[in-house]
């Protein structure tokens, strides 16, 4: 049997074929873009995501006999606002999770209402890339839009949607709106009022795994598929990376380096930060997990290479970079292109280079960012670690995780063993296990990911290196506090 996973993601959709005994048969990306219509703003069309979705999934199928395909999961990039109107047509653009606009919703929210009142409904604070400030923002500059919202949708939940014609959206991805009641599991009438919508323009929440129906006749004849194909709920990018990785149970932890580098920790509970810095998410197999969140990751190498250096070959770069400089990097970057997200919650920090002089060399700067990234999932990793749950390794995922010298920067800078899991494809492979036990291939998500979860590989960290880079830490973490008021004024 045969089973699709799918990864929505913010550069590419990319998709994974695989067998009940979790080999990957095929996978293809395809590619859309991102709209930047002012800065800080970004925005995309969720057309554009199900035209590369139908056209993937015929490429991924071509040549399978398609009776053998049993079940699809999506994943997807987490907290986008996408509505649509009472005849389905989408009113706008999506609005995507690293989007600035809404520092007055957050402002109003967090000040206004009181950051503990909106964690006490939701168990989190609001951050500028949460969907609930996106409402109140449209509401504010875009009413004639807002007006004739009928239903809101997350990005995987529109392919979803569009899949069989059931509009539903699962708990991990559903607590990353900010109106979601998450210890509770349903939508929070407090979160509704503030955002002036009904529960009737939201989605039926599910678990990750559970089926939400089966291929509309309109999507098997776009897809080239069977009308029995199953779709379970799938998950946000990040709970199905968790499963994609097997970080399930209490305590186990997965970074994610992708446009977004996320920390990710699952938990048997409903846990909080008091300080509300890293988010409290129920998690795809029916738990929970905390997650911190970096808006620009692998992204700050892409911008580096692609738009300063002009180069698309970035292991060149990297294999440029002399070992003996790792730990002793003069330079320093913060990698804040898209404003802060975890732990710093702020929309107005940029990025910087601190420490040029002038034998600064190119290498000293690629190597600076791919630490400054590095750092600044630590400062995520050192509030975790100040809760009572005890993180002592990781799986490392996600397109940045395939570089070794990546690889190497992260184990020494968090001082942890990394674990290579057969797939960086996480979410992808995460969905896919997600609709394995929709179909009843297994009985739960923690079974199939004992079975068919596999770490390859462990990168350990170096106590020399470490040592580096402990020093090295402790003066980054000096430069964003020096810096915080300048951002302000640079607006
Ligand atoms: C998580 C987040 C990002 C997106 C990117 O809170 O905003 O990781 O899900 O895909």
């Amino acid at each position: 049997m045969l089973y699709i996973g799918i990864d929505l993601g913010t550069s590419a959709v990319k998709l994974l074929l695989v067998n009940e005994t979790g080999k990957i048969v095929n996978s293809v990306t395809k590619e859309y873009p991102v709209f930047y219509p002012q800065s800080g703003w970004s925005e995309q069309n969720p057309d554009d995501w199900w035209s590369a979705c139908i056209a993937g999934i015929g490429e991924l199928t071509a040549g399978t006999d398609v009776d053998e395909i049993r079940g699809i999961g999506a994943a997807g990039q987490m907290h986008g606002l996408v509505i649509l109107d009472k005849d389905d047509t989408v009113i706008r653009p999506a609005i995507l999770w690293n989007d600035g606009r809404t520092e007055k919703e957050v402002e109003y929210l967090n000040h206004t209402v009181g950051e503990n009142k909106i964690a006490d409904y939701t168990a989190n604070a609001a951050f500028a890339g949460f969907t609930a400030p996106k409402l109140l923002w449209l509401r504010k500059n875009e009413p004639w839009n807002f007006d004739k919202i009928y239903r809101i949708m997350l990005p995987k939940d529109y392919i979803n949607y569009k899949l069989t014609g059931v509009h539903s959206c699962d708990y991990s991805d559903a607590s990353g709106t900010l109106l979601l009641d998450t210890g509770n599991k349903r939508w929070s009438k407090e979160m509704l009022q503030i955002c002036n919508i009904h529960e009737w323009q939201l989605p039926k929440l599910h678990e990750s795994f559970e089926v939400i129906g089966s291929l509309c006749h309109k999507a098997a004849k776009a897809c080239g598929l069977s009308e029995k194909v199953k779709v379970v709920a799938g998950a946000g990018d990040n709970a199905a990376a968790g499963i994609g990785t097997g970080t399930v149970g209490d305590g186990k932890c997965n970074i994610s380096l992708g446009t977004s580098g996320t920390v990710l920790i699952s938990s048997e509970g409903c846990r909080m930060d008091p300080r509300h810095a890293i988010h409290t998410f129920a998690h795809a197999d029916g738990n929970y997990h905390l997650l911190g969140c970096m808006l620009s990751a692998a992204s700050c190498n892409t911008w580096l290479c692609d738009t300063i250096l002009h180069t698309s070959d970035y292991g060149a770069e990297q294999r440029r970079i002399p070992e003996n400089i790792l730990g002793k990097n003069h330079v320093y970057f913060l990698p804040y292109l898209m404003g802060e997200r975890s732990p710093i919650n702020d929309i107005n920090a940029r990025g910087t280079f601190t420490g040029l002089t002038m034998d600064t060399t190119r290498e000293a700067l690629v190597l600076s960012v791919l630490e400054g990234v590095a750092f600044g999932i630590r400062d995520s990793l050192e509030v975790i670690k100040s809760l009572p749950l005890p993180v002592t390794g990781s799986t490392f995922c996600g397109g940045g995780a395939q570089s070794p010298l990546w690889q190497k920067i992260f184990a020494n800078v968090l001082n942890m063993p990394l674990g290579m899991v057969k797939t960086e494809q996480g979410p992808g492979y995460g969905a896919a296990i997600l609709s394995m036990v929709g179909c009843g291939e297994y009985d739960s998500v923690k079974e199939a990911v004992g079975r068919l979860v596999e770490i390859t590989r462990i990168v350990e960290p170096d106590s020399m290196l470490t040592e580096q880079y402990e020093l090295q830490y402790q003066k980054f973490k000096k430069i964003y506090p020096a810096m915080k008021q300048v951002f302000l004024e640079l607006r």
